[in-house]
């Protein structure tokens, strides 16, 4: 199933609608990626203090869920995204909140900014979207100063995410959305992001798995009153409870240095 990346166009005005797909990836996924990421940054002591603004640059930003967190925890933060009508609402939600955020239209593989502009970069929910994984990966370390983190997540290539893909998009009982969300054979394995990132100058530090934490009696009756409309996106994605898990068979969240 040929992925479907114009959707960003198409839905792109309503990435903050409690009723529309993309909400799928707020709620509870972006609180539980956050978590983990602000974690690493707490760990690595790269998360903002005293009077410093930190560079964060958010590539393939969509509707600006992860770029306002960023910007929330004192980052100063570009985001960079193809879709101009994404880009758009992101901007106009940014501003709406009292937020300070870049946002810029353009693809990673050729990011609009300049050279070891930032302290951090991170990638979610990106890599499986993208024509050339490699120019992207070699542009966020064009772009990281040395020895800054990029931070990613990104759905594993394994038999239970087959399952899931097809079974959330294409089987027409059990679908939750009714367009190509992802192409199964464009997710990259553990080993693989770690290879394709070092070669581009990334030394991965640590993986860890990104899942569902509610049990299947939870997650099947929110997709059951979701499919009757009973639920919204939003409270699907919340009562899954997305986040860091030690089952790594459907998403995999890590970061890297760049070494350049
Ligand atoms: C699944 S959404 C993730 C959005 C956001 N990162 C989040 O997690 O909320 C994928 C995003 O990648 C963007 N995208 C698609 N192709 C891209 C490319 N070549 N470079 C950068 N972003 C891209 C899409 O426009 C879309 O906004």
């Amino acid at each position: 199933m040929t992925i479907d990346n114009d959707v960003y166009d198409r839905l792109g005005t309503s990435w903050w609608d409690d009723h529309s797909p993309l909400v799928l990836l707020h709620g509870s996924m972006t609180t539980g990626r956050l978590e983990y990421f602000r974690g690493v940054l707490d760990r690595l002591g790269r998360l903002p203090a005293g009077n410093e603004t930190p560079t964060a640059l958010d590539i393939g930003s969509g509707g600006g869920f992860l770029a306002e967190e960023f910007a929330r925890l004192g980052f100063a933060v570009t985001g960079v995204d193809p879709s101009e009508v994404s880009v758009q609402t992101a901007r106009d939600h940014a501003r709406a909140g009292g937020l300070d955020i870049d946002y810029r239209t353009g693809v990673g593989e050729r990011l609009p900014v300049r050279d070891a502009a930032f302290d951090v970069a991170y990638c979610s929910d990106v890599l499986e979207h993208v024509t050339d994984v490699d120019a992207v990966l070699a542009e966020t370390s064009r772009v990281l100063r040395p020895g800054g983190v990029c931070l990613f997540d990104t759905p594993n290539r394994t038999l239970t995410s087959k399952l899931a893909t097809a079974m959330t998009q294409r089987w027409r009982l059990t679908r939750v959305v009714d367009f190509a969300a992802h192409d199964w054979t464009m997710f990259l394995t553990p080993a693989e992001l770690v290879g394709r990132m070092r070669m581009q100058g990334m030394v991965v530090q640590e993986t860890v798995g990104l899942g569902p934490r509610a049990g299947w009696t939870t997650m099947g009756a929110s997709l059951l009153r979701l499919r009757r409309g009973r639920f919204t996106y939003r409270q699907v994605s919340d009562r899954f409870d997305m986040g860091q898990t030690r089952n790594r068979s459907l998403f995999t969240m890590g970061f890297a240095l760049n070494v350049g």
